[in-house]
């Protein structure tokens, strides 16, 4: 790494370069004056060196060291020797060394930085992000972006040698539907027109099939203006996969080598392959999610049958009114007070659970103050259907299936944390496979996509498309890690009727469909071979490795949850002379904003 301004970075001398003179760079990390003799850390993203700077070697340089502060930028001259035994540091690689000072030179000076560049300084993140380039000096962050490079690297090394091709697709392009809203970008040229920038390259990576460009990937950036949350960013990345003349299989055992090797050469893990695989109704049978966290048990449990023919009203009507009631055991929960059982039923009442029902698991038998509305044999018939043990806390949640599994579903998160049942340090990844096709959206009385419009039904369900679209399978699969998605794909369709006749279920008509996709059922028209594909989200799965909390964490200029740039002051305002150029005039709402 040698550089006009040095012969070693500040984290590569160590005692084999004892007596050697040198040139280090970098930013002053702390300096302490020691009577007459000035140390300094010097930092570069390499690591530190610690620095003497004595009068006797030179007056120059220490007179220059008397008015450094932390932050400046330096470049210095001088001899590495090995530091007297007692202040050898062995937690880092230089820490055998010093370097004795003959010249230094103050190449920039910094004001005094916001907050000192350490990992252990308590610093809100919006202070990190307006200062970002300070944030990012921070070890902690340097880390977390170079294993994201490492991640990239291990990636593009596995896939190339696998003879995928890397092609890059546009981002200025028409809507690339994923569930989400589109960002729009004005065109001069074309007055009253605009593009999409692409949610991903999906349409674009099905044509690259049709036009023979068999295995390609590309690390791209897709654009999603939703709600953000800290698994979701407005621009983000994937590891886009597409394969042509593949079934499933084809597929997810690729994408599990590119995974595997990541873990293996990144975190110097092996992960199992092949990763096991459960069905959607497995999935949310046992976990009442879609991306179930498989690290611990607690899986939730259908007691409708008992609850059908007892005498508590609230389980009783919701089975009768079509809906069910589960539940889950939590282990040792018996010891829980009444307030702490409130506390759970507020974890579950986001997601629509009108209440919380428990029976305590005693050595006589289940108690609890519904218990009285179950009688002896009910009471075993519970107790067996939950799989109970003594100690178990019960917990029951009657209402539609939808609430009833997005309720216990939290509620098993919540206390597989509270009740230290989750390995922290486990991997755990898993398929998730035969999805349904279609959702039903009860406000606006349509189905949608359950993963998007190209997705192939399974062969043996596609007599149902017309007649009972809701029960139709996906040639869908998700990856999942730790109870998170990290990432998603299909086999796509490639027949233009079976495209069509997809539309027409999600109600996009046809002249629609020729507006907004109408390219690809063209192309579909030209020999198209059977593909599918997957993209993983990159941003999570770097989280996860790094085990940090929010995506924010894994990307150098992430946006707030404001989809803001605190750093830039994005999205900012635009002259008039500019909207004119687009064609565009403001209402007056957007006016009152600034
Ligand atoms: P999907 O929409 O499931 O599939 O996206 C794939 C993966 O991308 C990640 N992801 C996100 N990460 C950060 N911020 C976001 N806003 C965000 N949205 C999604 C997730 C997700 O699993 N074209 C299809 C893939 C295919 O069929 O091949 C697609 O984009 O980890
Ligand atoms: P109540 O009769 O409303 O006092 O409720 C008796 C118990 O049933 C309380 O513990 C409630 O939390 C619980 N409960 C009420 N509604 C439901 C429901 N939909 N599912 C499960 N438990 C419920």
């Amino acid at each position: 790494m040698q550089t006009a301004y040095r012969t070693h970075t500040c984290g590569e001398l160590t005692a084999d370069h004892a007596g050697a003179t040198v040139h280090l760079a970098g930013w002053v990390d702390s300096a302490r004056d020691h009577g007459g003799v000035i140390f300094i850390d010097l930092r570069d993203r390499f690591g530190r060196t610690q620095c003497v700077f004595n009068p006797d070697t030179s007056a120059e340089a220490h007179a220059l060291a008397e008015t450094l502060h932390g932050e400046d930028v330096l470049a210095l001259e001088g001899e590495v020797r090995p530091r007297p035994a007692e202040a050898v540091n062995p937690k880092i690689p230089t820490g055998a060394i010093e370097v004795h000072v003959a010249q230094a030179t103050l190449l920039a000076h910094s004001e005094v930085p916001p907050f000192e560049v350490a990992d252990d300084v308590e610093v809100g993140e919006n202070v990190r992000l307006r200062y970002r380039y300070i944030d990012l000096r921070r070890p902690a962050m340097q880390r977390n972006l170079l294993t994201r490079a490492a991640i990239v690297r291990v990636m593009r090394q596995t896939l190339e040698a696998e003879g995928f091709i890397d092609i890059e697709t546009p981002l200025l392009t028409k809507s690339t539907p994923e569930g989400a809203r589109d960002f729009l970008v004005p065109s001069r040229i074309n007055p009253g027109r605009f593009y999409a920038l692409p949610q991903s390259p999906q349409l674009f990576k099905q044509i690259l099939m049709i036009a023979g460009y068999d295995r390609y990937y590309q690390i791209a950036k897709c654009l999603r203006d939703e709600d953000l949350r800290a698994d979701r960013q407005p621009e983000f990345t994937q590891l886009d996969v597409e394969m042509a003349f593949v079934a499933e299989d084809d597929v997810m055992a690729a994408t599990e080598r590119v995974v595997a090797a990541v873990f293996r050469q990144v975190a110097g893990r092996e992960v199992p392959t092949p990763f096991p695989r459960l069905t959607y109704a497995e999935a949310m049978r046992d976990y009442g999610t879609d991306k179930p966290d498989r690290r611990f048990g607690m899986l939730l449990k259908d007691v409708s049958e008992v609850a059908k023919a007892c005498e508590f009203r609230i389980f009783r009507e919701a089975v009768e009114k079509g809906g069910q009631v589960r539940g889950l055991a939590a282990p040792g929960g018996k010891a829980f007070s009444r307030k702490e059982i409130d506390d759970l039923a507020a974890h579950a009442a986001p997601f629509g659970a009108k209440g919380l029902a428990w029976l305590k698991c005693e050595a006589e038998g289940l108690a609890g103050p519904i218990a009285k509305f179950f009688n002896e044999g009910q009471l075993r018939d519970l107790r067996e259907a939950m799989g109970a043990a003594e100690g178990d806390l019960l917990l029951f949640v009657a209402d539609r299936p939808a609430v009833v599994a997005a309720s216990l579903d939290a509620l098993r998160a919540h206390l597989g944390r509270r009740l230290g049942l989750v390995p922290e340090d486990e991997v755990n990844l898993c398929w998730v496979t035969e999805f349904p096709l279609l959702e039903w959206d009860e406000e606006t009385k349509r189905h949608y996509s359950m993963h998007h419009p190209f997705t192939s039904p399974r062969p043996e369900d596609m007599d149902r498309l017309e007649s009972d679209p809701g029960s139709v399978r996906a040639r869908a699969y998700d990856l999942v890690l730790n109870g998170v998605e990290l990432g998603g794909g299909s086999v796509r369709i490639h027949r233009p009727d079976v495209q069509e006749r997809v539309f027409r279920l999600l109600g996009i008509g046809e002249e629609e469909a020729r507006q907004k996709f109408g390219f690809l059922l063209e192309a579909l028209r030209y020999g198209a071979p059977p593909h599918g594909g997957i993209a993983l989200g990159l941003d999570r799965f770097v989280r996860l490795m790094i085990g940090a909390d929010s995506i924010r964490e894994t990307m150098a200029f992430p946006k707030t949850q404001r989809a803001q740039c605190l750093m830039t002051g994005a999205p900012g305002p635009v002259d008039d002379d500019q909207l004119a150029e687009l064609h565009i005039r403001l209402r007056p709402e957007a006016m009152q904003e600034e």
